[in-house]
């Protein structure tokens, strides 16, 4: 039941992408699976060139971070713009607009994808007519969220808003210029960029996609649902303002880094480098921040899976964003480049991070949008945690051994000069690292399952016209 009053919190746009967060979720990581079950025994799925591995490849990539980290971000910033400025969602039918274009664009990936169609830039693989609806919805969703901000009841912006908003903005901007190409037919386009310049555009993007998208984003989850699930403010007020000027700052720069050893120019991969390295420390002020907001109340801990996903999220983040800046160093790079290591690093932050950070938010959120105090059953969000945690690890510690050796193989030279070793020899090596990463995979994969019960469940107890709980005052966590 839909009620529009000004009084009240629009919860239904909520309630839509939490559950197609959840739903996305599962059908991306049941891709992931195949595909790494692919790289396993190639010869899986064979003949069938729309469920090859070059095509489901993109498909995965797409789906976890667009449709899964997407309706997860769009959820949370509707829920906590309202929650922290007192105010209902600006922008009536625009809203539905977000929720529906964006559910179109998804669908449209998951069409085109496997049929071929391809852009080939890495995360921004779709055609122009899909980019321009990504455009539009994506300006829809900046005035809900802006307009929203604009008329807020409380004077102050709480810091969430702000990484959210550097999020909204910033996406814009990269995927405006990054997707700028020339159509030769509905279906084909080439780049309006060419060769290096074509390069450091899409990882300027590409880069920046994982510091916006996979992160800025995030942190607006976590500067809101660490607090709340703890029941105290943030840690430091003060270090949320500097981490956020600090990080949008940094971030812009380091895209060189993913560009080492070409035809970039040296000075630039070497200021990628640079920036990078001091990456780590808002990184790390972020972390620090969110964790320590714990001080005082650790034994919450022990007995709250939720704020576990939580916790153990930041831990992820703080990991992925030490060796990021470690994978950066050009000497470092010569050998991981090219590996699994990178692949490791990916999913540290992927699975820990954004996926762990997306689980417990939603946890929180689920029961509060369908008018229950908690979840279903917090024994299965309990087991739901120690088996990621789980896949996590075996996904994570197999592709760091597999890529550290692969990179030792490639450069092992004999006396004469030759090679010690040739390519197939360390793609056999790998293998059994494949079946790991597999199992790892599989297991991440079955918690997600156990969520989607425990959420159709909650569901199922819902009470409904939901959307006429009043408007509280600012529940912003600092107050
Ligand atoms: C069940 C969970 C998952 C499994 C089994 C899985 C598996 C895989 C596999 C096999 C690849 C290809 C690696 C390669 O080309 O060598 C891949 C790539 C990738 N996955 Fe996942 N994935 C999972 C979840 C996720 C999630 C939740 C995210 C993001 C939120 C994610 C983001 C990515 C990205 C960005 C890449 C490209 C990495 C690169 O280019 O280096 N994955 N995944
Ligand atoms: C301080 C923060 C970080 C830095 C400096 C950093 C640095 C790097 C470096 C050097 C690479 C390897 C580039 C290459 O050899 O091709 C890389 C790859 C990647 N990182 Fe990070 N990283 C950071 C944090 C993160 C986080 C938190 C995530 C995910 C949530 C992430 C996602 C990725 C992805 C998806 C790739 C693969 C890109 C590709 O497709 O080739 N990074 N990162």
């Amino acid at each position: 039941m839909t009620i529009n009053n000004e009084n009240t919190y629009n919860y239904r746009v909520v309630r839509q992408f939490s559950v197609m967060a959840v739903v996305w979720g599962v059908v991306g990581m049941l891709v992931g699976v195949l595909i790494a079950a692919q790289l396993a025994w190639p010869d899986l799925i064979s003949g069938i060139p729309w469920l090859s591995y070059g095509r489901l490849r993109p498909l995965h990539t797409n789906a976890v971070i667009f449709a899964f980290g997407g309706c997860s971000l769009f959820a949370t910033s509707f829920y906590v713009v309202q929650r922290t400025t007192n105010a209902r969602l600006f922008g009536g039918p625009l809203i539905d607009f977000v929720f529906w274009g964006w559910q179109l664009v998804i669908v449209a990936a998951a069409v085109t994808l496997p049929l071929g169609f391809t852009q080939g830039k890495e995360y921004a693989e779709l055609e122009w007519p899909i980019d321009i609806l990504i455009a539009l919805v994506w300006v829809a969703y900046a005035v809900v969220f802006f307009g929203t901000l604009v008329k807020r009841k409380v004077e102050h912006i709480y810091v969430a808003n702000w990484f959210f908003g550097a999020f909204i903005v910033a996406v814009a901007v990269l995927h405006i210029v990054n997707s700028a190409a020339m159509p030769v037919n509905f279906m084909k386009s080439y780049s309006a960029y060419s060769g290096v310049q074509d390069a450091m555009v899409q990882w300027w993007y590409g880069h920046n996609a994982v510091g916006f998208f996979l992160t800025a984003g995030f942190l607006g989850m976590m500067y809101y649902f660490v607090p709340k699930q703890i029941g105290r403010p943030v840690y430091s007020y003060r270090l949320s303002i500097v981490h956020f000027w600090a990080l949008i700052f940094t971030y812009m720069w380091a895209g060189p880094h993913h560009l080492h050893y070409t035809a970039l120019p040296d000075w630039a991969q070497s200021l990628g480098m640079l920036f990078s390295l001091i990456l780590l420390a808002p990184s790390w002020g972020g972390m620090v921040n969110g964790i320590m907001t714990l001080s005082g109340a650790w034994s919450k801990l022990r007995s709250d899976p939720i704020l576990r996903f939580l916790i153990v999220s930041l831990s992820f983040y703080g990991m992925s964003t030490f060796e990021g800046p470690m994978m950066a160093i050009k000497t470092v790079n010569a050998l991981s480049h090219y590996t699994d290591w990178t692949v490791g690093h990916v999913h540290s932050g992927a699975l820990g991070w954004v996926g762990f950070i997306s689980i417990g938010s939603l946890y929180y959120l689920v029961p509060r949008l369908f008018g229950q105090t908690e979840m279903y059953s917090k024994r299965l969000i309990e087991m739901h945690f120690w088996i990621a945690t789980i896949g996590i690890v075996l996904y994570i510690a197999a592709m760091w051994i597999a890529g550290v050796m692969q990179g030792l193989m490639w450069r092992a030279v004999n006396e004469d000069g030759t090679l010690t070793y040739t390519f197939v020899e360390s793609v056999k090596a790998t293998y059994p690292y494949y079946v790991i990463r597999l199992t790892g995979g599989l297991l991440y994969l079955s918690g997600m399952l156990l969520m989607v019960y425990n959420v159709a469940k909650t569901i199922m107890m819902a009470k409904p016209a939901n959307d006429a709980i009043p408007a509280l005052p600012a529940q912003a966590a600092h107050a």
